[in-house]
């Protein structure tokens, strides 16, 4: 059964909420998406602006949102920083976005994942469980950490994760996300700290920075550069409209229950291949090319990411179940949305492509092309 949205009427008509991150691709969505949808809502934005933080994602926001949402450039790793914010201001929930988000890089360079992703969410519950008991343990209270299905690790053909599946995961980004779960947990059940953790699958939609899978295809066809798939494409994962986690995350916040951890997955498995022909056909109608033009021809299949994860499927049933939610985008439509969006926002892309960037994209496919003439892989 649904359950009513009762969370902001406990602490106060206009909550205020610290989201962590969201100058990256999901915290930005769901700041725009929380914002038209909250007419009273405010929301601090605490983002230290790495690679992945773009405060372009905010360009279009409205003059009366704007007033709404306030950005303040620090690090979750940064406690100071993270204790003024607390004593400064009257916050009603967390909702912590803020992480090393990229396997590839985690592949390439672990440390800056254990560093953001389990330090620094370890002194975000710290400061959140210093404000939380001085103000008397408010009963109201959220602390959200946003999650992935890969600390679950790899499926078989058959089966999908449940909220009870054990964690096993592959990669340091994995690894690091479990960790930082974990550590969420723990203070439930040890301080008693009001915290709800999603477990989300794959996102797509606006504002995803080019290094992962869908955006990073869609520019390359656009620019006529080579396709990377990785191993032979038969990997799966259940795709979901960033819009509709937006919702889950919101849904979760208002009516969730402390303590709990939901899944939240969109039903749409896909292997990689087939998502690349898919980008391939929707590009090309877009474009006008065909026959020998074709984007299909850009496709080169390239060495295996190590330890890569073969399926990922998610099991929704307790979020829609408990919460009354479901995925409202259907795939074929948001995956064609998804291109004519970066389509209409290439100055976005070219704003955010950093020179780090460039660097980026340059070691990992380098490293790809030795790894393929015969050099050890890690891992
Ligand atoms: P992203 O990489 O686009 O954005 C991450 C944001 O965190 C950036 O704005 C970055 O500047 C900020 N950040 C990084 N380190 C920081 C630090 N030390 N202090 C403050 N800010 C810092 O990531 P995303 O794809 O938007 O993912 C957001 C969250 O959702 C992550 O926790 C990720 O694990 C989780 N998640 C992502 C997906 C997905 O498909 N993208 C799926 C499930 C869960
Ligand atoms: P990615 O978008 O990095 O997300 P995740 O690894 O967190 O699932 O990758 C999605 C899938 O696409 C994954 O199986 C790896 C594959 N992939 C490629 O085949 N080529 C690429 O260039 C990238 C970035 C990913």
């Amino acid at each position: 059964m649904k359950k009513s949205s009762c969370w902001p009427k406990l602490l106060s008509s206009s909550p205020l909420l610290l989201v962590t991150g969201g100058a990256g691709f999901i915290g930005s969505n769901f700041i725009r998406y929380t914002l038209a949808r909250r007419p009273l809502w405010r929301i601090l934005n605490l983002d230290a602006l790495t690679y992945a933080g773009n405060l372009a994602n905010f360009d279009d926001l409205s003059a009366q949102d704007r007033e709404r949402h306030r950005f303040i450039h620090g690090d979750i790793r940064d406690l100071a920083c993270l204790r003024r914010l607390f004593e400064q201001d009257e916050i009603s929930a967390v909702i912590h976005f803020a992480a090393e988000s990229h396997v590839d890089r985690s592949i390439l360079g672990p440390e800056a994942f254990v560093d953001t992703n389990v330090l620094g969410t370890f002194r975000l519950l710290e400061a959140a469980r210093a404000y939380w008991e001085g103000k008397g343990r408010p009963a109201a209270f959220r602390f959200l950490h946003v999650s992935t299905d890969e600390v679950y690790g790899s499926l078989g053909p058959q089966g999908r994760f449940c909220e009870d599946s054990p964690y096993d995961p592959s990669s340091p980004y994995s690894a690091s996300k479990a960790s930082s779960d974990h550590f969420v947990r723990a203070y439930f059940r040890t301080y008693g700290l009001p915290t709800i953790i999603t477990n989300c699958s794959n996102n797509y939609g606006p504002y995803q920075f080019p290094e992962k899978l869908i955006p990073l295809m869609i520019m390359n066809i656009i620019e006529k550069k080579p396709l990377p798939v990785y191993g032979d494409g038969q990997n799966i994962r259940d795709w979901l409209y960033v819009l509709d986690h937006c919702q889950a995350l919101l849904s979760v916040l208002e009516a969730g229950t402390p303590g709990e951890t939901y899944n939240i997955g969109g039903g749409a498995e896909r292997s990689n291949i087939n998502i690349v022909h898919k980008l391939c056909d929707l590009l090309d109608s877009r474009l006008g090319r065909s026959g020998a033009d074709s984007s299909y021809h850009l496709i080169r299949f390239v060495p295996d990411r190590p330890g890569h994860d073969r399926r990922y499927a998610i099991d929704s049933s307790k979020i829609q179940r408990e919460l009354g939610w479901r995925p409202e985008h259907d795939f074929e439509h948001a995956l064609a949305a998804t291109v004519d969006w970066y389509l209409q926002h290439l100055d976005w892309v070219e704003a955010v492509r950093s020179g780090e960037y460039r660097r980026w994209i340059s070691l990992n496919y380098q490293k790809r092309d030795e790894w393929c003439r015969g050099g050890e892989a890690p891992g």
